[in-house]
């Protein structure tokens, strides 16, 4: 599993960026306008937080292919390094996908809700598809079990696109999604905090750190060697 941030909020990317394995950024015009930031500055402010070799994913927002195209070029000459237009699905977006591809530049093809949504943009030449998960959780359209079915028609047909499952509300539909063989996820910085806790983990440090003072005080290892 590939963890990648869903945010443009610089202090949330800080914190991941330095204390989570995580290997990108995913944003889309929603979560852009959340900050209220000038835009351009704020995506060469992430590029500059998560550096050129990670993923940074920005969607575009136009309705036309060669506008689409030419956003993507922009984008990419804009913020460089590991870079992908992300595109929802539809006549233009796969038109744009299919004349991306031969510019070289990655499509995440976005808003995907079915799996036959998932295998077009495939075939267009999309490298990555974004099925959203609490979406269709939310309309009781089993989320989890749309990326399975993603995953296993990528599988079947053996195509060169990968599964970045994204709208996610809770660290069980990430795990879940982990089984279903899905490869990347895109989530927000409390769920990638909450992938990492465990009561149980904070009671079993507790009592190391009570243990060891006991005998040690306040030594530490590198005091005793
Ligand atoms: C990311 O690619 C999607 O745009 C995003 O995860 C959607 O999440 P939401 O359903 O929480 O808006």
């Amino acid at each position: 599993m590939i963890y990648i941030l869903d945010t443009a909020d610089l202090e949330a990317i800080k914190i991941a960026n330095e204390f989570y394995p995580i290997e990108g950024v995913t944003t889309n015009p929603s979560i852009i306008a959340r900050e209220k930031c000038d835009f351009k500055q704020r995506l060469l402010d992430i590029r500059n937080i998560i550096g050129k070799d990670k993923m940074l994913c920005v969607q575009t927002t136009s309705k036309v292919a060669e506008d689409i195209v030419k956003e993507a070029i922009a984008l990419r000459d804009l913020v460089g390094g590991e870079f992908y237009i992300k595109v929802p699905i539809g006549e233009a977006g796969l038109k744009a996908c299919m004349m991306l591809k031969k510019e070289n530049i990655g499509v995440l093809m976005t808003a995907i809700f079915t799996p036959q949504q998932a295998l077009l943009a495939a075939k267009a030449g999309a490298k990555l598809v974004a099925p959203y998960v609490n979406r269709l959780d939310m309309v009781n359209a089993d989320g989890v079990g749309v990326v399975a079915d993603i995953v296993a028609t990528f599988e079947n047909y053996g195509v060169d696109c990968k599964c970045l499952a994204a709208s996610f509300k809770n660290v069980q539909q990430v795990n879940d999604v982990a089984l279903a063989g899905c490869h990347y996820s895109t989530i927000s910085l409390d769920i990638l905090k909450a992938l990492a806790k465990h009561p149980l983990t904070d009671v079993a440090v507790d009592g190391f750190d009570k243990d060891w003072n006991n005998v040690y005080g306040d030594k530490t290892i590198l005091d005793l060697i």
